[in-house]
């Protein structure tokens, strides 16, 4: 079941490529500063096969409040690898890899098998669910990249995107984007200053991230530190701890 579900992704994705103006594409993402949006870009099939998965998973939502910075819920990766294979399926498909390799020029690869980030679910259900600004900072040696997947969209809430923060001489670009279902949007996350505004009453968003990075080595304070993160501000104590064990130790 598994390997049919990655064959039928893997097809769908290089169909979906084929139809990519590449040059196109790539040009954009580097005038925008590593950062370019696919509107409606994954084929139908896959992404009802994914939001299919997204009901499967919601019992194991963890909730998250902080105070000023983000309000909603959250599935990790440990989940996903359990119960959502097209989501796995699509985040460790060659063909996707390879283009996002030569979008960005690096070596990108999926992240170790104990990062609860590598891919993971962000559900936006109840009124005032939001994420304040951030960069999708990098804990690893090498560089992070995100790509980001409308899968769920009956609301007002909008991915705010500021282009070029940072960078000298250039006057900041501001976007505000409807992350409609198979909607992808990639970007290098020490670049792109970004939130998801406030959901309203009786709306809700769901969005999948998949994170590839250049050198999946951490130094293992970082470690500590990113894992610590992921349990306040995201999965919970358990997932990020008992099951990252469980997951290294599937690996070894
Ligand atoms: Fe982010």
């Amino acid at each position: 079941m598994r390997e049919s579900t990655t064959t039928v992704v893997a097809a769908e994705v290089e169909r979906a490529l084929a139809g990519l103006d590449f040059e196109h594409v790539k040009k954009t993402y580097w005038e925008q500063n590593e950062f370019v949006c696919l509107e409606r870009w994954l084929p139908a099939s896959i992404v009802e096969r994914m939001v299919a998965e997204v009901e499967r998973v919601r019992p194991a939502i963890h909730r998250n409040y902080i105070p000023r910075h983000k309000k909603g819920g959250s599935v990790s990766y440990y989940t996903l690898v359990e119960q959502a294979p097209t989501i796995l399926a699509l985040y460790r498909a060659p063909a996707f890899i390879r283009f996002l390799a030569s979008l960005t020029g690096r070596p990108l690869q999926p992240c170790p098998e104990s990062d609860p980030h590598a891919c993971a679910l962000y559900f936006y259900t109840e009124p005032g669910d939001h994420i304040g600004f951030h960069f999708d900072t990098s804990y690893y040696k090498g560089a992070r990249y995100t790509v980001l997947v409308g899968l769920v969209e009956r609301s007002s809430s909008r991915l705010v995107c500021q282009l070029y923060k940072n960078v000298p001489g250039r006057a900041v670009e501001e976007r505000a984007l409807t992350t409609h279902p198979g909607t992808v949007i990639l970007f290098n996350g020490d670049k792109l200053w970004h939130s998801i505004t406030p959901l309203g009453e009786n709306e809700e968003r769901v969005s999948l991230t998949l994170e590839y990075v250049t050198d999946p080595s951490m130094h293992p304070l970082k470690r500590f530190v990113s894992n610590m993160k992921d349990a306040i501000a995201y999965f919970g104590f358990r997932r990020v701890f008992l099951d990252s064990r469980k997951a290294t130790r599937a690996t070894q």
